[in-house]
């Protein structure tokens, strides 16, 4: 940082200007930082993140739902930095390393069913690239080559590489690059807010798997693979569902010889109450997503999960059998360290139940929004609060994200759905201010 052709920012300001020219940001329209500055992020600790002015935010939102464990965690530090002395990446085709091989056989532990085999990328959109491929080429091996559309949810998200993108169904990201895009069907979502009234949740998610069935009856021949989020269906906001609807989409999955592709992309590791939403149908998925919080939200990793039935497919004495998939960074050394001491925190720190008793007392204080009249179909999963707005302001998202930097949080509503996904470690202290600052804001925008 001391070359004088390169040199660090002296101030904010600078900061923020010279990263509106040099970085083009993700998921923004960079002209609307002519009126709204950046935040320059200095450091982090636990649930919060200071800027370069000593201004904290506490991150209720797990920046994008990595962060599992809060930043700067001691025992994931010196993971890494044990790791630093050692490797920190070689290729992983003909080569392996202790880290890789030691998350994997501690995956294949924790995974729903008999899911023995782990295949890495380095982020969420590359594992679904690597589960729908993988899909359609077990079934290609298998002699149906026909088999090569996908099944996925109304609303799901699944990211924004083209393919994907072709299983996303949010316009906003989709509709501009519709014509690069591959044709599949978007079967009706079970997300409890699109129920009749007095309709139940159970009832909806069984009358939504009605039409799953329909569509595979007709369709199996051609379909390779259903593609879900379990349980909670995020980047739409924070729909939830019953169980019920996975233990029926595993059933009919198996039923029409369609796969089942579980994105526990942001879900995984304990975020909706189990360790996996899976589990809570008791359903094993054929390919299991995971990302994000895997490295505890640190480096980017992400891993796609597979049975005996799929890898054996491709065990053969042909090259061109093998599935000739690669990422430069596929199991990288530090990722996977950094990924095995969140595994040990969520061991040694009993996650799930120590989270049973967080969430009971958020819960306790979330009257304070649930009673806003503007508030609407307040709902909760675990570690994830959810709540739509009734308002008519289009720019209402921008405007709660500004609002909440006001009171030290970061919120980044989804449209009008304000939500909560806050890092494990929040303490009691951190839930009352986080409840008493969102009510400011609503307070102060409606
Ligand atoms: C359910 C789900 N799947 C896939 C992705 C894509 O992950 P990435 O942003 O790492 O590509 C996300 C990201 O938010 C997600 O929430």
């Amino acid at each position: 940082m001391s070359d004088t052709r390169y040199p660090s920012a002296t101030s904010a300001p600078e900061l923020q200007q010279r990263s509106l020219t040099a970085v083009w940001h993700p998921c923004t329209q960079m002209k609307q930082h002519e009126q709204i500055p950046l935040v320059p992020i200095a450091s982090g600790k636990g649930v919060w993140l200071y800027d370069t002015h000593g201004q904290r935010y506490l991150d209720a939102i797990s920046s994008w739902w990595v962060n599992l464990f809060g930043h700067a965690h001691p025992h994931i530090n010196a993971a890494i930095r044990d790791q630093l002395e050692k490797i920190e990446h070689v290729m992983l085709a003909g080569f392996t390393h202790e880290p890789v091989v030691m998350l994997s056989e501690r995956l294949q532990q924790i995974a729903p069913g008999t899911l023995g085999h782990c295949f890495y990328a380095s982020d969420g959109a590359s594992a679904i690239e690597i589960a729908l491929k993988m899909s359609f080429h077990y079934w290609l091996l298998a002699g149906h080559p026909e088999k090569n559309r996908f099944v996925s949810l109304q609303n799901d998200y699944h990211g924004e590489t083209l393919g994907a993108l072709s299983v996303t169904d949010v316009p906003l990201f989709r509709q501009t690059y519709e014509p690069l895009l591959r044709p599949g069907t978007h079967v009706q979502t079970p997300d409890w807010r699109y129920a009749e009234a007095g309709e139940s949740a159970q009832d909806y998610a069984l009358r939504a798997a009605m039409t799953l069935e329909n569509h595979l009856a007709k369709h199996h021949a051609e379909t390779a693979a259903l593609i879900l989020e379990p349980l909670v269906q995020g980047a739409m906001g924070m729909g939830m569902y019953h169980p019920v609807y996975l233990q029926r989409a595993r059933e009919i999955c198996t039923r029409y010889q369609v796969h089942l592709i579980a994105d526990e992309i942001a879900v995984g590791f304990g975020r909706t109450g189990t360790l996996f939403a899976c589990n809570q149908a008791a359903i094993a998925p054929d390919f299991l997503c995971l990302s994000k919080g895997l490295s505890g939200g640190y480096l980017p990793l992400s891993v796609v999960m597979t049975t005996d039935t799929i890898y054996q497919a491709f065990y053969d004495d042909r090259t061109a059998r093998a599935f000739l998939h690669s990422h430069s960074h596929t199991g990288n050394a530090l990722a996977c360290r950094a990924a095995l001491a969140t595994l040990e925190l969520i061991e040694r720190n009993q996650v799930l139940e120590t989270n049973q008793h967080k969430a009971a007392h958020m819960n306790s204080l979330v009257a304070a929004l649930t009673e806003h009249p503007k508030v609407r179909h307040f709902r909760h999963c675990g570690m994830i609060w959810a709540f739509d707005v009734d308002t008519q302001d289009v720019d209402f998202a921008a405007k709660c994200f500004q609002a909440g930097l006001q009171q030290q949080l970061l919120l980044r509503p989804l449209g009008k759905t304000i939500y909560f996904m806050p890092p494990y470690v929040i303490t009691e202290d951190e839930m009352q201010l986080l409840v008493a600052g969102t009510r400011q804001v609503l307070d102060t925008l409606l």
